[in-house]
């Protein structure tokens, strides 16, 4: 999404015979495309007939319930308390969803003996713990700490880790693509000169060899709220070229280049990616503001319109006290929220910040699941209270 890219053998044009090197059959197009014929797209080149499936098989992975009456207030919880063993399906725990956006912790303890294809939501995976290769039809994206992994909705992935001692997730969903900010761009797309990063910053897949071999290939595809496991007859990852715009990509929260104001500036400057039904931004090392009379920490303010999440990655958080690695906030929409007494005075004068956090601003109220009352730090509702 970020640029057009291509690897491998293509034909020279789109839809016209393209011949496997015995001369006689044809490697199968494949366009995998958004908003219809309408949105972003590639065009893939398979050596099987992509739509070949043997069995198709409902399997229903254990979900969490929501918190029904969870009531509208401040929250702490630590995602860390919530560790189940698994692969990249079912290690998953969300604690908050919405049918916009579907926030998860994971906590990978073995490799995946399927291929996954999240065919209802595209997905952000931070990677906060772990180094490792992802897989896909595109080919191979290296990534290690901090990297986000923008994963396109409909990709069959595989995520396989250096090692499974210490790898941690934090996977933000949507239905729609994460997308680079309209006003990051230049009316051609590029990326403007003071966008916050800059596309040699974005990793795009390498060449990864085709695989042709027949079996019984095993897909877990996630669609409508429902898994179902498909045998497939050949591996998945057949496609000996690809070329447009919808692929997945690696980015790593350090390569992003925050601003920085003579006063305090708002979370729209710390903008990653947009969707239509979030933002996402991201909290990184930076000078603070210069002016000499100047409170780095935030003023309170009521967003009447967005539920805000933040996700603690490192450092010590300029506004709030007991935050610990894996720490999420949730101040939901229309309540004032803030600093907590002591933090705004203790930012004045202060040079500079070593935190990093990830913010989720959604346009809808978040449902939290009942991992968020299992994980819950009590009284952080009351901790204004000046003591
Ligand atoms: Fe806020």
């Amino acid at each position: 999404m970020p640029f057009y890219y291509k690897l491998g053998e293509l034909p020279p044009r789109r839809h016209i015979t393209f011949y496997k090197p015995d001369g006689k059959s044809l490697y199968r197009e494949e366009l995998f495309s958004t908003r219809g014929f309408s949105g972003v797209y590639s065009n893939k080149y398979h050596f099987h007939i992509p739509p070949q499936v043997k069995e198709i098989t409902e399997i229903h992975p254990l979900q969490v319930k929501d918190w029904d009456d969870a009531p509208v207030q401040y929250y702490h919880f630590v995602t860390g308390r919530k560790v189940t063993p698994g692969n990249i399906l079912t290690a998953r725990q969300s604690f908050m969803r919405n049918s916009g956006c579907n926030i998860s912790t994971a906590h990978i303890t073995e490799e995946a003996d399927f291929f996954y294809k999240n065919s209802q939501m595209s997905e952000l995976i931070f990677i906060h713990h772990g180094s490792g290769k992802m897989y896909s039809e595109y080919g191979v994206i290296p990534f290690s700490q901090w990297d986000y992994l923008i994963i396109p909705k409909g990709t069959v992935y595989q995520l396989k880790f250096d090692s499974y001692e210490n790898v941690k997730l934090l996977i933000i969903e949507s239905p729609t693509p994460f997308e680079i900010p309209r006003h990051f761009r230049n009316e051609y797309g590029q990326l403007n000169e003071d966008a916050p990063y800059y596309e040699r910053d974005f990793r795009p897949p390498s060449y990864l060899e085709p695989h042709f071999e027949e079996g019984d290939y095993k897909m877990i595809v996630n669609l409508n709220g429902r898994h179902f496991e498909y045998m497939v007859p050949h591996h998945p990852f057949d496609v000996v070229g690809w070329d447009g715009f919808l692929y997945p990509y690696a980015f790593n929260i350090k390569d992003y280049a925050p601003k920085v104001g003579r006063l305090h500036l708002p979370p729209p400057v710390h903008l990653l990616f947009w969707t239509q039904n979030f933002v996402v931004c991201n909290f990184c090392p930076r000078l603070f503001d210069f002016d000499p009379q100047a409170i780095p920490a935030p003023y309170f303010h009521t967003n009447i319109d967005s539920d805000e999440v933040i996700y603690y990655v490192d450092g010590d958080f300029m506004s709030r006290k007991a935050i610990s690695e894996g720490s999420v906030t949730l101040h939901p929409m229309g309540i004032p929220h803030g600093p907590q007494p002591g933090k705004t005075e203790a930012s004045i004068g202060a040079k500079e910040t070593f935190e990093y956090a990830i913010m989720v601003d959604t346009y809808a109220p978040l449902k939290l699941t009942e991992n968020v009352k299992d994980t819950l730090i009590e009284g952080y509702e009351n901790s204004w209270l000046e003591v």
